[in-house]
């Protein structure tokens, strides 16, 4: 049982007091540190990886590994691990210290009105193991130890395998994942998707790589932990999560000084341990694994011109690649007409017009991004640096690229310059999505939540979206043999551009911070365009709801809620409509079994309350009644679903409707067209 939980419950004075008991009495025991994140891997080369964990009081910290989960025979050099303090650790002055928010912020924060301090907790140790002299391409097992306590191990899911040699082939799955870090459903879904396919598929995981966005909504230390380590804690204890800071984490993290919960959180090779030049930070670096080079880049807070570290150190790296393959990645996508728009907005520009040129003068194969909410991955293309960006002279193969289609992208064996880049934006995670327009460089673009599993095979590099619920949603693959002549696509495919697609706001549910009951969700927003918070209480079958806004919105406003598990529940919600726009406003209920959206929809400009149905395709009306309806007043919805009925009343107005399809759980949310203001009143979502 961890000691913070139980401690909570205690008034502040009291808590202290016991608090120092609990403190006296770890001094006086071995084993009195308990584990608060992790253990996870990082760093890992051919012969040497690094484990990060931490405790809350002091350890005496060790790792043991060996060959079998029951076999750990070996013991990491107690001098090769690095403990990390919070500040307020007293006499540890020597010990390098973890996140503790800078007075400036502090300031502004109070300004700002938020009251939580994002400083790591009181009382945490971190330490970060490196384990040298082991064989390349080797699975070794491990356990952490306080003293003689196992805190962690004794299991399968706990090893870690070093890299291949450095140069030959090596094959390898990689996972590639954006802008998940709400702590929601839809991020929890893509994870386990993924776990899924690789049993499925029989190939486990031997890269994680994250593109930005880990943690919102300030990349706090409490954000990571609740929405990065507890999240993926089955992977990350076996598989090294190469990171890419997004600007969520660059509210709490410097790119300039390395400092704040991200750099906290990993260890990444920025003395060139995994090989390339060494970049002397961890705000970008680089490594190889077998024949492929990663590049990791900073897009958030660094100088990306010519003139700046970063532009200089990448070319000075990208001249002495020897690798085969050359994947590169970070946080904001150089083409995109997501959440975000490649076209419009300064960083994306900048990659684009001064970072994509050397990196494809560098031949690279893959730019990885994430930022925008949304998948989408594009033709192999070179040379499109103009703003904004066209199709026009800039595909080289307008296939679909998957090899049971229109066949695997081509190009020459080795790294060539300009013979085109697959560019894949991933930050469909689990943040809510968005689409704003339609990229023309881009062959496939999925509005739905999931990731992308990359595998390496020899010269050939085959990516495969999986969305949350386990589907192939894409399938691309480069092949680089022989020597191909590069040609470019005079009139090239141009993907459909439906206005009817677009979503400018889309908004899911996200805990916050304060891990106490009554927890505080909070809704996520990149475009500011609606912010707004609530108070529950976790697991409570009541859930009050404060308010909407869209009066003044552009576009639907949607967001999606915790799921129910009942096939019975009551869900109440008052809608206001303001005196101008559309004024259609209602409840979602999206049935996992059948994948079916209702909408019950109050319209107050035609007068009508309507249950309607998304089933794929066109959205059919199953029932249509005149309801009374005001601009100006609450209008109070109710609907009740049991076993299938669904019953629901407006003022003037009931509708019952028995659907064909048995329905169980699902998901509650909300949709609110523009001009109408939604106040959600208690909901039971359990019998
Ligand atoms: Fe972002």
């Amino acid at each position: 049982m961890s000691l913070r939980p139980v401690l909570a419950n205690f008034h502040p004075p009291l808590r202290m007091l016991l608090l120092a008991a609990f403190v006296l009495l770890g001094s006086a025991l071995a084993g009195a540190g308990t584990l608060q994140r992790g253990p996870y891997i990082q760093q890992a080369t051919s012969d040497s990886v690094v484990v990060v964990w931490r405790t809350t009081g002091p350890a005496q910290p060790s790792v043991r590994f060996g060959a079998a989960a029951d076999a750990l025979t070996q013991e990491a050099a107690a001098e090769q691990i690095v403990t990390r303090v919070s500040v307020d650790v007293a006499g540890a002055d020597a010990l390098p210290k973890l996140y503790a928010e800078p007075a400036e912020d502090r300031a502004e924060r109070e300004k700002d009105g938020k009251d939580r301090d994002p400083s790591t907790p009181a009382d945490t140790w971190q330490y970060e193991a490196r384990i040298t002299g082991l064989s390349p391409a080797t699975q070794y097992y491990y356990a952490v130890f306080d003293g003689g306590t196992m805190l962690a191990g004794n299991h399968e899911s706990y090893y870690f395998k070093t890299l291949p040699p450095v140069g030959p082939a090596a094959p390898m799955r990689i996972w590639v994942v954006g802008d998940s870090g709400t702590g929601g459903v839809a991020q929890k879904r893509v994870h386990t998707a993924m776990q899924d396919f690789t049993k499925k598929t029989k190939r486990p995981l031997d890269q994680y790589i994250h593109v930005g966005d880990m943690a919102y909504g300030d990349g706090t230390d409490f954000q990571f932990q609740r929405n990065f380590f507890e999240i993926y804690d089955e992977t990350l204890r076996n598989t090294v999560c190469w990171p890419s800071m997004g600007n969520h984490e660059g509210h709490t993290s410097r790119g300039q000084t390395g400092f704040g919960p991200y750099y906290d959180a990993y260890v990444v090779p920025a003395k060139g341990e995994g090989g390339g030049v060494a970049s002397g930070t961890e705000a970008y670096y680089a490594f190889d694994i077998g024949h492929v080079h990663f590049i990791c880049l900073d897009s958030h807070d660094l100088d990306r011109t010519p003139g700046g570290a970063m532009y200089r150190w990448l070319q000075a790296d990208l001249e002495q690649v020897k690798a085969e393959i050359l994947i590169a990645f970070w946080h904001h996508p150089p083409y995109t007409k997501g959440s975000h728009d490649s076209d419009r907005e300064g960083q994306l520009i900048e990659m684009r017009e001064h970072i994509m040129p050397i990196l494809e003068e560098g031949g690279v194969d893959v730019v990885l991004t994430g930022h925008s909410h949304i998948y989408e991955r594009s033709m192999l293309m070179d040379g499109a640096y103009v703003t904004p960006t066209t199709a026009e002279g800039v595909i080289l193969d307008d296939g679909d690229g998957n090899p049971e289609g229109d066949g695997p992208y081509r190009k020459s064996a080795g790294l060539h310059p300009h013979e085109g880049t697959v560019q894949v934006v991933a930050g469909h995670g689990g943040a809510s999505l968005g689409r704003q327009g339609t990229m023309p460089v881009m062959r496939e673009i999925i509005l739905d939540h999931g990731s992308v599993v990359l595998d390496i095979d020899g010269a050939q590099i085959t990516g495969t979206m999986i969305d949350k619920e386990g589907a192939t949603r894409d399938l691309f693959r480069v092949e680089k043999s022989g020597t191909v002549t590069v040609e470019r696509v005079a009139q090239p495919w141009q993907p459909v551009h439906d206005p009817g697609l677009l979503s400018e706001f889309s908004i899911d549910f996200a805990k916050d911070e304060d891990g106490d009951s009554p927890v505080a969700f909070e809704l996520e927003s990149e475009l500011d365009a609606v912010a707004w918070s609530y108070p529950s209480a976790p697991n409570a079958p009541k859930v009050k709801l404060a308010q909407v806004d869209a009066t003044k919105a552009a576009a639907p406003v949607v967001a999606v809620y915790e799921p129910f598990k009942s096939a019975a529940f009551e869900a109440k919600m008052n809608v206001y409509f303001g005196e101008n726009g559309a004024g259609q406003a209602g409840m979602l209920l999206c049935y996992q079994d059948t994948k079916h959206f209702y909408y019950l929809q109050a319209d107050v400009a035609g007068q009508k309350l309507r249950l309607i149905k998304y089933a794929g395709g066109e959205p059919q009306v199953l029932r249509e009644v005149t309801a009374e309806l005001k601009r100006g007043e609450r209008v109070a919805l109710e609907a009740r679903m049991d076993q299938g009925t669904f019953a629901a009343q407006a003022p003037g107005a009931a509708l019952v409707y028995k659907d064909e399809a048995p329905l169980s759980a699902g998901e509650f949310g909300f949709r609110i067209e523009p001009g109408a203001h939604l106040q959600l009143g208690a909901f039971d979502i359990e019998k």
